[in-house]
């Protein structure tokens, strides 16, 4: 029997890796990019009939709820009336899906809820198809195209959003090169020491960008080191960066000093997958 009321995890996504490959001719940029997600994320509670949302959480203040809420957009593009509560914990705007892992938590229960998965998710933003799965995945075209990994191994992390919200197609604009290699092949990693490896040969090429227009994320990236991050790095189009961290002990101390300087910093692990039913 179809439940009546279905909550989803929406969380938080990073990106590991992120090479810039080209642009199409409709302007958006190909990718190729290690995607993961953190055990820290938005809750998305719905029920069937009516249509309506509403966000409470600690970072609601200034959401619009209205028709253009890609919650709303997500059950529109399902033909589906429900009723959403959106409990936002993640900052907005900030590099780690938000609003992607939101309208993904959402097409997820209306799945579970009898409504079938609409086709061309990429449409409402280009994170959404891999944040369906919300596990490992390699992400390629502009986004649209997920291959999934294998299970990464168990990473203490710390992220950080330093209250600046970056305009991604401002990073994108601000790029200097858009032809950068492919990543290298991903491997099945043995323990997070190979990991570190494997991603110091790679990259976030929006990272630069968004360190000239925001230049808190470079002394967001040190603060990370300095706190002992093995490395650190910006997710997404950025502001948020993410700390890889020796123990979860380590991470929790980095994360509450950094949270004294008024940075919004939490200290988590990689998420266990959840597939989408
Ligand atoms: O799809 P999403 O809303 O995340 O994209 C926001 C903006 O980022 C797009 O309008 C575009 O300017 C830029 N973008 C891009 N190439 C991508 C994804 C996003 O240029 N692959």
């Amino acid at each position: 029997m179809t439940e009546t009321s279905v909550v989803e995890f929406a969380p938080a996504k990073l990106n590991l890796a992120l090479h810039v490959t080209g642009r199409r001719d409709d302007g958006y940029h190909l990718l190729d990019s290690l995607v993961c997600f953190a055990d820290h994320g938005d809750r998305i509670a719905l029920s069937r009939g009516g249509s309506s949302l509403m966000i409470d959480g600690p970072f609601s203040a200034g959401l619009d709820a209205g028709g253009d809420n890609l919650c709303l957009r997500a059950a529109a593009l399902t033909g589906a009336d429900a009723a959403i509560r959106l409990t936002k914990n993640l900052p907005v705007a900030s590099g780690i899906g938000g609003g992607s892992a939101d309208a993904a938590a959402v097409l997820r229960g209306l799945a579970r809820l009898g409504h079938p998965m609409p086709d061309d998710t990429h449409r409402l933003g280009a994170d959404v198809p891999v944040c369906l799965r919300s596990a490992p995945a390699r992400m390629s075209g502009i986004g649209e195209v997920v291959v999934p990994l294998p299970a990464l191994p168990t990473l203490d992390l710390v992220l950080v959003n330093p209250g600046v919200a970056v305009s991604t197609p401002q990073v994108f604009a601000a790029l200097d090169r858009r032809d950068n290699p492919p990543l290298p092949p991903i491997p099945a990693f043995a323990d997070a020491t190979a990991l570190i490896a494997w991603l110091r040969q790679t990259r976030n090429d929006l990272q630069a960008p968004a360190s000239r227009i925001a230049p808190v994320i470079g002394q967001v990236l040190q603060a990370l080191t300095h706190h002992g991050a093995g490395l650190a790095r910006m997710s997404g189009s950025g502001a948020t960066c993410f700390g890889i961290f020796d123990g979860a002990a380590g991470a929790r101390a980095a994360a509450s000093d950094l949270a004294r300087r008024g940075w919004w910093a939490v200290a988590t692990e990689l998420a266990q997958p959840q597939i989408a039913g």
